[in-house]
């Protein structure tokens, strides 16, 4: 079923039944039960990603890739089995094309010092936009103060979109890479991938991509977008924190220094020189979130069968209702209004502080995220300094919203 022919059968989503899934769901929060509403900032769990990581300490629990013994042939094999799963899931060519990190951040950093430091020197530039996550932008400012680069960045128009002709004018001939969101975390825009990574590709330019706030909402297809580096982090999509994965093409890791030096990235060591490992390990220095990885494949295996297409669609559809319900709240300003959006709804209130709405919410058992979001240039941009964020999950239903909703209208009467 396509997205549209679903998105005229959003009832069929049976978001209740998987909720019940979610063992964190079922919990009340100051006497009232939950409405949890902060998935861009990390998602719950459901029950077969905490029984994984759950046995894999009771069951498996050892090192990987260094013992011989029974307990260290099984865990490896098992975190063997979650990279496996990576790749399938995002669709890459090769498992050793999936290199596992704490998250996105590190991932970031990694392709910025390893990738960026070793290309870079004087002059040349790294083209980002302007409604990067900081985790986008701080690496590359750190690798520009180090190799003499200079940081580029494509502003945006009031909807929150990026200006495609300012993004065309600064892909220029110093260009040495592009790093953009796929989701903007702080008003829930999606880049037109397609078109950025096809003008970059056209100047032979590499592009990454920061899926943090994408993997979880729609399905993503490396080879098919053709981007060089993808990243994201486990916990946003359901599974545990500490565990992320940075999607690399071959061609480019292969060529790429380690970044990390340590235990399992080495080939030989020696006290004159040391030689480094096989993809993806170069790049996997020391003991890694072994139990993490797991639950990270158990959470793909568990979203597999909610199945991305419908997810995606169920939550346009939340978007919709949520953006219209908001709307009709008295004061209330939406901050991102894109033509495509996913599931985050950013907004002020006339006279009320966006901490103050998080607080207020919070008596009712409502959890949204108050801030600049990790994502202060944008804010700036808006001229506010910080936004209330209702972030959406395919478990959050209209009622959610609408509490969501009631308890804005009960806040602005008593404070706006
Ligand atoms: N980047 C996460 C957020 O947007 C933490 O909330």
């Amino acid at each position: 079923m396509n997205l549209a022919s679903y998105a005229s059968h959003q009832h069929e989503f049976p978001a209740a039944r998987w909720r019940a899934d979610f063992p964190l769901l079922q919990r009340s929060v100051r006497g009232m039960p939950l409405a949890y509403l902060d998935n861009a900032a990390t998602t719950q769990k459901p029950q077969p990603v905490i029984d994984s990581e759950a046995r894999y300490y009771t069951e498996i629990n050892a090192n990987i890739h260094r013992g011989v013994h029974w307990l260290s042939e099984q865990a490896t094999l098992a975190h063997e089995a979650a990279r496996e799963r990576v790749r399938a899931f995002i669709n890459a060519r090769e498992t050793c094309e999936i290199i596992f990190t704490r998250g996105t951040t590190e991932a970031i950093n990694l392709v910025a010092q390893s990738y960026g430091r070793a290309k870079l020197g004087p002059g040349d530039e790294v083209l980002i936009s302007g409604l990067e996550h900081h985790s986008n932008i701080v690496p590359w400012q750190m690798v520009c103060q180090q190799t003499g680069a200079v940081l580029k960045v494509a502003p945006i128009d009031d909807t929150g979109t990026v200006r495609m002709d300012e993004f065309r004018r600064l892909l220029g001939p110093r260009t040495r890479l592009v790093a953009v969101s796929h989701v903007s975390n702080a008003l829930g825009t999606i880049n037109p991938l397609a078109e950025m990574i096809a003008l970059a590709r056209a100047q032979g330019v590499p592009v990454l991509v920061d899926g943090a706030q994408a993997v979880a909402h729609t399905p993503v297809d490396v080879q098919a977008m053709d981007c060089d580096f993808y990243a994201f982090s486990g916990h946003k999509l359901y599974a545990p924190t500490g565990i992320g994965v940075l999607y690399g093409k071959r061609t480019l890791l292969d060529a790429m220094p380690p970044w990390l030096g340590g235990g399992d990235m080495i080939r030989t060591v020696s006290f004159e020189g040391s030689t480094w490992n096989d993809l993806p390990y170069k790049f996997e220095a020391g003991t890694p979130n072994i139990a993490g990885a797991i639950a990270l494949g158990a959470a793909i295996e568990y979203l597999g069968r909610v199945g991305l297409q419908a997810v995606a669609a169920y939550e346009q559809e939340l978007l919709t209702y949520g953006s219209e319900a908001l709307a009709a709240v008295p004061g209330l300003r939406m901050i991102g209004t894109a033509a495509h959006k996913a599931g985050i709804l950013s907004f002020v209130i006339d006279g009320l502080h966006a901490h103050d709405i998080g607080t207020v919410l919070d008596t009712d058992g409502i959890a949204i995220r108050a801030g600049h979001h990790c994502a202060m240039p944008v804010m700036e941009f808006f001229g506010v300094a910080a936004t209330a964020r209702a972030s959406l999950a395919f478990y959050n239903t209209r009622e959610d919203l609408d509490r969501l909703v009631q308890a804005l209208r009960k806040a602005v009467e008593m404070f706006a």
